[in-house]
Parts: structure tokens; sequence; C-alpha cells
């Protein structure tokens, strides 16, 4: 049988509805963060069976920083731990990890992790799993223009010659293609200040699932929904 699906090559997630998934067992907030690590798992499985080519996961926002010091620290230290404890199985996947946001206000013991998980995973070639960590679409953007800014103001590019694949480059996202599907689970419409500038053409779609009940059959209908999608960019499609 030779059917032909639709398959995302880039597949971005906002990770919501920890909390809430706590509350609802009368939980610390915390503890929800640790019920989505197995989502993570879950969905790095899922997109290399599917064939995805690259998983972009929102871990924590710039924003989030204003949370509570308690749930702060408690990602800090979960994601420092999950790190530790994934290298091997993500390698033995053949996953390459990057994480991408400004590398400010970590400790010195998160900074290490991030710089370890990379160079650990630096050969996979199945699956790149991107972290967006300390992650802000908009200060991102604000970056790459100062980068451009400082590029003309030393004479190296003209400002009537950046076009858009400049304005890419200077992105953190250097390099990885745009996200052909955005999800965000928990019901909540919105993207949080979320990869917009690559974001522009990709399928969204918001499923009620609180993350860490977002399982591989989830993944699974996500991308079902995928393929049901027709994606025009702007142009008068034949039916
Ligand atoms: C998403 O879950 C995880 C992070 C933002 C780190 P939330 O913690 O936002 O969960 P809700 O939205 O409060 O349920
Ligand atoms: C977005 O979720 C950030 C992450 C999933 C890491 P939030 O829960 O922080 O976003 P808002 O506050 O609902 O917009
Ligand atoms: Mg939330």
């Amino acid at each position: 049988m030779s059917e032909t699906r639709a398959i995302p090559r880039h597949v971005a997630i906002i990770m919501d509805g920890n909390g809430r998934w706590a509350k609802q067992r009368n939980k610390e907030r915390y503890e929800g963060h640790i019920a989505g690590v197995e989502s993570v798992r879950a969905a790095v499985r899922a997109a290399a069976r599917c064939g995805v080519e690259w998983l972009t996961l929102y871990a924590f926002s710039t924003e989030n920083w204003g949370r509570p010091t308690a749930e702060v620290d408690a990602i800090m230290e979960l994601f420092c731990r999950t790190v530790m404890g994934e290298a091997e199985d993500l390698v033995r996947q053949g996953v390459r990890v990057k994480v991408m946001g400004e590398r400010t206000r970590f400790s010195e013991e998160v900074l290490r992790m991030i710089e370890r998980i990379e160079s650990v995973t630096a050969e996979g070639r199945r699956l790149t799993l991107v972290l967006a960590f300390n992650y802000s679409a908009r200060r991102e953007m604000v970056l790459a223009a100062r980068a451009l800014a400082e590029r003309v103001a030393s004479g190296e590019l003209r400002a009537e010659d950046i076009d858009e694949a400049d304005f890419a480059d200077a992105l953190m996202s250097r390099g990885i293609p745009d996200p052909d599907f955005v999800i965000r689970t928990s019901g909540e419409c919105r993207l949080s200040n979320f990869l917009l500038w690559q974001s522009s053409y990709a399928e969204l779609y918001f499923p009620e699932v609180l993350w860490p009940d977002f399982g591989e059959e989830e993944f699974e209908r996500a991308m079902e929904e995928y393929a049901r999608r027709e994606r025009r960019y702007g142009l008068v499609t034949e039916e």
C-alpha cells in the first residue's frame, strides 16, 4: 500500500497546560512540569517515527521568569535533570539537540547542561530537537535588527539591500526551516511570543488536551490534522 500523506518537515509545539493538569489532581504546579517530560519523550519518539525532521518545543519563555521563584527554580532543575537523564537515549535515537534562546539569566549549571546536550548529540541526523528556552520572538527580532544595523554601520551591508533572507539569517533560528505546523496544547489559542517571524505561513492547531496528556497518539492525530490542511500561500489553487 503506498499511501502518501503530507508530513510537516518542521513541527513546533507550545507545550501548555502543565499547571492546570497538576491543579486538576490537587498537585503542585511543578508536578505538572515533571509529568510533561513524558510528553516530551513521546513527541520526540513520534516525530522521529513520522519522519518529521525538525521538532521545536517551547519550554520556557522570557516572560516565564516572572513566575514565582520556586516554580522557575523547579523548571531549571527539571531541565538539568532531564538533559542529564535523556542524553544517551537521544543519541541512540539519532536526535540532535539545539537550544534556542538568549543565553542570559541562566545559572552556571544550566549553561553547562545546554552546552553538554548540544555537544553530546551533535552527530544526530534523524531529527533535530530545538528547545526554545528563555526564548522571546520579539527579543529575537530586536537582536536581529541590531545585528543588521551593525553590519550596515560597518559598511558591510547596504540598508536597501536587506531582504527577508538577511533578516532570517540574523535570527536565532538561522539555518532552521520555518515551522510548517504549530501546535499549542490546552486549548489556548495564542502564540505567546513564539516564532512570530517563522510562523508566517504555518498551519496552526489548538487541541484541548493538556500537555502532560499529549502522548504519541495525540501526536499522530495532529499529523492527521496537518495532512487534511490545504496550504495556499496566498495563491489560487486548482481544486
Ligand atoms: C506550560 O505549562 C509550561 C511552561 C510555561 C513552562 P503552564 O505552566 O503554562 O501550565 P498552565 O498554562 O498554567 O496550565
Ligand atoms: C507559553 O505558555 C510558554 C511556554 C509554553 C513555554 P505560557 O503559559 O507561559 O503563556 P501564556 O501566559 O498563557 O500566554
Ligand atoms: Mg500556560
